[in-house]
């Protein structure tokens, strides 16, 4: 079922700054800040060969990772994303497992326009993880 390592996120409190430490402490290859107001975050895309970073910061007030911010003021990893064939088919599987979906259980439209769908970070060894369909 699981398929590529999409990305890993982490939750910054200054997106710009991460990105400049990206950039200047490991050579990376950092986009503009792209603000994804129906996500509730600003996203900063770090393209590795393998694989990317996307560095989160808060945006408008419900933003989901301000929760976490708060708990993690200097930041911290937020979650991976998984790619997967068929995300109903994963999702079903999931849940067969035992695993909690958040949310309404139906996938939604990520911040690269393809359905995802979150795992409950208790039922995932204490790590966020998010599916997506490639
Ligand atoms: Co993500």
């Amino acid at each position: 079922m699981i398929g590529r390592l999409n990305h890993v996120a982490i939750a910054v409190p200054d997106v710009r700054a991460a990105a400049a430490l990206y950039q200047s402490r490991l050579g990376a290859t950092v986009s503009a800040p792209v603000p994804l107001p129906d996500h509730g975050v600003t996203t900063v895309f770090v393209t590795l060969d393998n694989t990317k970073i996307e560095l989160l910061e808060p945006l408008g007030d419900k933003s989901p990772i301000a929760a976490f911010l708060e708990r993690n003021p200097q930041g911290g990893m937020h979650h991976l994303c998984y790619e997967v064939g068929d995300i109903i088919a994963a999702r079903d599987h999931l849940k067969a497992e035992g695993a909690r979906i958040l949310g309404d259980g139906e996938p939604r439209t990520g911040a690269h326009g393809k359905p995802v769908l979150f795992v409950h970070p208790k039922d995932m060894l204490g790590t966020l993880v998010e599916i997506e369909q490639a």
